[in-house]
């Protein structure tokens, strides 16, 4: 068995996150995660929230609260969020941890050893008002271009001109509306990136198996324009990891702090270390340092489009710039963006479902399903009320919900509580095993890949080929006039119910542990011999009938949703 170690892209503390970055990163990480348990491998799956930057201060200055009580309260309200969609982390660190500190100024140290580091004088906004220098999205002022009043430091969203905030007439500061601003020269350390061009671009041409979407976004960054460019890793803020070199001091670099992207995958690391400080295990060592045995792990991470500049050429310059031998990635699944019901997600203005908001109204499992099944893989795509009532009645309620409750429902009716004896399986039960059979191993071959969308498919034929052969057979009609027939057939539907159990539960985890629990059957092993899986309930095992394990979506249900998640929170 191998040894997988899976880390989702760490959500920022400012807010509770939309389903679109639900299904973006942590949400297919766990299923992966939960598919090699389930199959027997070694797993360490790691996520954390990404504590630093300017998003993060502005949104404590909101709260009214102190930036690390507004983090640390945070944290719990998004780990308790993960817990209520089942997304089962090894570990849920925090990037602003101890561990994360040291192993940033540990990484810069080594990173300006190497000499891939290197000094650079800027000038920069600073506000008086605020006491700080101002990132270029905080400084709002008039267009010079078209006269547009609100126009951003980066760019003005009127005429979509570029701008560099020292253009902008009259700018003012959108943290204070403060127009006490001055521009200030000051130092700040750049990661050379562009000196391991040549390295990055050989290693991502290596990776001939990865999703097109990861490799053209790497090879976009490599060779367009000037090509791969050097990245100030350094910012004046008060907030996040004090530039150190490892434990001495940085000179010219006082009152500093490392930038956002430069510490948060650094966490995927110190993650690690955490899981072992919290006493959850005792060699993180094994799963990060390739001389210490992680050369065996398989190391896969998941993250949404935008994230994967800083995963396939930051990172990895930060990895292999050390000189150490740190594990390496060894395939980045990346999505596309899901929209909402004919626009996008919008964070400040509250449009679409967040991740508390989903699980008030319904289960995760409801959730679960739709995001996975509709991931947005190959291109976009778009959550509407229509397609998730459809899919939820229809695959969860009407397939396999419906076919645990008949099957159960009958055979208490019409034999008892227990699986019932006597027929024997003819030619149409050799062929429902061997359709599921190849069923089966289509699902792995996908689950293996990582296509999420196809495996949803794979699985949700494997659970219409139980109904299909259900209605062909009809034991209610056979039970009439050969009871011992029918009992074959209940008896085969029977263990069924317990296969799509186990083999449901990355996707529908909640679901399958209840069809299991009703099957009274404590042997969850993954099926690796169709016929001996569904011999796994002999005659006379008990079960229940189980609750209504899905529940179909109203009609008034759908519009009301619609309306309520249309716009404007709080
Ligand atoms: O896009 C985001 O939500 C970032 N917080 C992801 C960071 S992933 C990593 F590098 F740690
Ligand atoms: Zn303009």
């Amino acid at each position: 068995m191998a040894r997988h170690l899976i880390t989702s892209a760490i959500p920022y503390i400012n807010g509770i996150k939309h389903l679109g970055n639900l299904v973006g990163s942590q949400l297919p990480a766990d299923l992966y995660a939960r598919y090699l348990r389930a199959r027997g491998h070694e797993v360490m799956f790691l996520c954390a929230t990404d504590e630093h930057g300017t998003p993060a201060e502005l949104a404590a200055a909101k709260a009214g609260k102190p930036v690390d009580e507004f983090c640390a309260e945070m944290w719990g309200v998004q780990a308790k969020i993960a817990d209520g969609f089942r997304l089962s982390f090894d570990h849920f660190g925090r990037s602003s941890s101890e561990q994360n500190k040291k192993l940033t100024q540990h990484f810069a140290a080594q990173l300006d050893k190497q000499g891939l580091i290197r000094e650079v004088s800027e000038t920069q906004m600073y506000s008086h008002a605020d006491g700080r220098y101002l990132p270029d999205r905080y400084i709002e002022g008039t267009c010079p271009n078209c006269g547009f009043e609100d126009a951003r430091g980066d760019q003005c969203d009127n005429c979509t001109k570029q701008l560099d905030p020292v253009e902008l007439i009259n700018p003012r500061s959108t943290i204070s509306g403060s127009t006490d601003l001055e521009m200030r020269e000051t130092k700040h350390l750049y990661l050379r990136q562009s000196e391991m061009k040549d390295q990055l671009d050989r290693w991502i041409d290596s990776k001939t198996d990865w999703p097109i979407l990861t490799t053209s976004i790497a090879k976009k960054w490599l060779h367009d324009g000037d090509g791969l460019q050097d990245r100030g890793i350094t910012r004046d803020l008060d907030w996040g990891v004090p530039v150190m070199k490892g434990d001495a001091p940085w000179p010219g670099m006082e009152g500093k702090v490392f930038y956002v992207w430069f510490d948060a995958p650094i966490e995927y690391i110190a993650c690690a270390q955490e899981w072992v400080d919290a006493g959850k295990g005792t060699d993180w060592e094994r799963w990060w340092r390739t001389d210490k045995g992680a050369d065996d792990v398989r190391y896969t991470q998941f993250m949404g489009k935008d994230n994967v500049p800083f995963h396939t050429l930051s990172f990895p310059t930060t990895i292999l710039g050390s000189g150490e031998p740190w594990k390496l990635v060894d395939y980045i699944k990346s999505f596309n963006y899901l929209n909402y019901d004919g626009g996008q997600f919008s964070t400040s203005r509250g449009r679409g479902v967040f991740m508390d908001q989903a699980l008030e109204i319904l289960p995760s499992d409801y959730w679960r399903w739709w995001l996975l099944s509709h991931a947005p893989e190959s291109a976009d795509s778009e959550f509407t009320w229509e397609n998730f009532q459809v899919s939820v009645n229809k695959d969860l309620a009407d397939v396999l919900g419906n076919f645990a409750s008949r099957v159960t429902k009958f055979c208490r009716s019409k034999y008892s509580e227990a699986v019932p004896a006597g027929g024997a399986y003819g030619a149409r039960e050799e062929q429902l095993m061997s359709d599921l059979a190849a069923k089966l191993a289509e699902y792995e071959a996908h689950m293996e890949a990582i296509e999420v969308r196809k495996s949803a498919t794979a699985l949700r034929a494997a659970w219409a080929l139980g109904n299909e052969y259900l209605q062909e057979v009809a034991p209610w009609t056979t039970f009439k006039t050969d009871p011992d027939q029918a009992a074959a057939q209940i008896r085969l539907a029977l263990n069924l119910i317990r296969l799509y159990a186990i083999i449901s539960s990355p996707f529908i985890p909640d679901a399958s542990a209840e069809l299991l629990d009703a099957m009274k059957s404590d042997d969850d092993a993954w099926p690796t011999d169709i016929k001996a899986a569904l011999a796994a309930m002999p005659e006379g095992h008990e079960f229940a009938v189980p609750e209504v394990t899905f529940r179909k979506i109203t009609d008034a249900e759908r519009t009301e949703w619609q309306e309520r998640f249309a716009g404007t929170r709080d």
